[in-house]
């Protein structure tokens, strides 16, 4: 036991700050406490994202401001970063003390002790499949009305870009019971919206000790019988796991929300054959018009990637006609960053940045006007279901909540009950967000 405080910052996805949560509550059981003063905290720990090497380089800077101020303290560096650049990590900055890979974050309570104990750097960068969810342990504390849980890691796919398979490891589930035990815990604790993680959360498959597998439609109906459960959700999604089974669950499970998350990357099939995605764009369209034969009121949300080595004009125009297509409602887009020890690394790529830059700016703007059209569709009508995940702490008239489509809706209402799916009347909107009051 210790009466040390700690300070814990993520970078990068949401499996990041699910995992961040996990490790709050491991310090925290280890006798530390919260701190939310970075400067004042005795151990900071870096739970670091890989992903593009501005997410990568980002870390440095911020052990470097903390360090300065105050040379005193223990840096754990943990998550992808420490997985991707293992003991390199402590030649590039002497001030870290512990680098600790996503897999074994349960061992930082031992490892701070090891540290402490001995003054010795620690390291760990198994892959030690699985064994982290087992120290995850009955919490009390209040959670939020929208909560993650991770039920698949990991990734086998190795699209040409991307590090997360040799950050996260080969693909595994995580068993039913686990889940739907953490689930009771998460809405006893006052979630309604239960969002499903994995880096390929469509590939979930378990099989249990009577031998029966769990396909994540299995598992979704599973958590879908806790009447608790108002909204469930799924990311990230990979098109080569979309099977028809799930795509009839949009239909017909009302708890499973009509909108999903489908990274498509880039409309080219010349360069999602160099990004090794192994789907044509007439593959990924045929999933969209699956679906929406199924739910024909889903919406579809999508990553980018600009720029990547090779991608021509016209490339970049075949992306912009699959927009057109599919009327993507949310997105995230971002320039090719070149990783190392990827595939892609070994390409050729001749696009100036500026070229990239400016194909960015264009898809962005078209992203964004498509966004702005759905968005105003909404204005003068009633959202049927909003569900109010909090109420504004400097304004307590204004409450905080999202529809099925995940849109932000703010509004302005006395007495409502947090955690309740309400009927808004929408008055006014932007791009982003919905503006409304409570519809009579
Ligand atoms: N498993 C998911 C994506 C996980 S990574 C999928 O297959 O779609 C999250 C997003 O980061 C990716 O969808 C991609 O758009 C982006 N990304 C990954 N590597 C990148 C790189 N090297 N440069 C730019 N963006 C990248
Ligand atoms: Fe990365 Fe591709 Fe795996 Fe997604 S499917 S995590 S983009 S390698
Ligand atoms: Fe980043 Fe690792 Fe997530 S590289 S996006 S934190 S899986």
């Amino acid at each position: 036991m210790t009466n040390k405080s700690f300070f814990i910052k993520s970078y990068g996805c949401q499996m990041n700050e699910y995992d961040s949560e996990k490790i709050t509550s491991l310090l925290l059981k280890d006798g530390y406490s919260n701190s939310d003063d970075i400067n004042k905290a005795d151990l900071i720990v870096f739970n670091t994202c890989n992903i593009r090497e501005k997410a990568a380089q980002k870390v440095y800077s911020d052990i470097g401001r903390v360090t300065k101020k105050n040379n005193n303290k223990t840096i754990a560096l943990v998550g992808c970063v420490a997985q991707a650049e293992n003991d390199e990590i402590f030649k590039k900055n002497k001030d870290v003390d512990i680098v600790l890979g996503p897999q074994s974050y349960h061992l930082l309570p031992k490892m701070i002790d090891a540290h402490n104990e001995y003054q010795k750097k620690q390291i760990n960068t198994d892959f030690i499949i699985n064994e982290k969810f087992d120290f995850i342990h009955e919490e009390k504390s209040p959670k939020g009305v929208s909560s993650y849980i991770t039920i698949q890691e990991g990734c086998d796919k190795f699209c040409a870009f991307c590090v997360v398979p040799f950050t996260r490891g080969p693909e595994y589930s995580r068993s039913v019971i686990n889940i739907v035990e953490e689930t009771k815990s998460l809405i006893d604790r006052g979630t309604r919206e239960i969002i499903l993680l994995g880096q390929n959360v469509n590939a979930y498959s378990y099989s249990d000790e009577e031998n029966m597998t769990y396909s994540i439609s299995k598992l979704i109906d599973e958590i879908s019988k806790l009447d608790n459960v108002k909204r469930i959700r799924y990311t990230t999604s990979h098109p080569n796991n979309m099977d028809q089974e799930l795509m009839r669950l949009h239909g017909s499970n009302e708890k499973l929300m009509p909108f999903l998350h489908l990274p498509v990357q880039s409309g080219s099939d010349e360069i999602l054959k160099n990004m090794n995605r192994k789907y044509s764009i007439d593959e990924y369209k045929k999933i969209i018009d699956g679906l929406k034969t199924y739910c024909p009121n889903i919406e579809i949300s999508s990553d980018f990637i600009i720029g990547f080595p090779g991608e021509t004009k016209k490339d970049f125009q075949e992306t912009l006609a699959l927009i057109d297509y599919v009327q993507f409602k949310q997105s995230y887009s971002f320039i090719y960053s070149e990783r190392p020890g990827t595939k892609a690394a070994n390409l050729e790529d001749n696009t100036l940045l500026e070229e990239k830059k400016e194909r960015l700016e264009i898809l962005q703007q078209k992203l964004q006007k498509i966004q702005l059209e759905f968005n105003t569709s909404f204005c003068n009508t009633n959202l049927t279901n909003v569900l109010i995940e909090n109420q504004s702490q400097s304004n307590p008239e204004y409450y905080f909540g999202r529809s099925t489509f995940l849109q932000p809706v703010y509004v302005k209402a006395k007495n409502l009950t947090v955690g309740d799916i309400v009927p808004i009347g929408i008055e006014t909107c932007n791009h982003k967000s919905l503006y409304g009051t409570i519809a009579h």
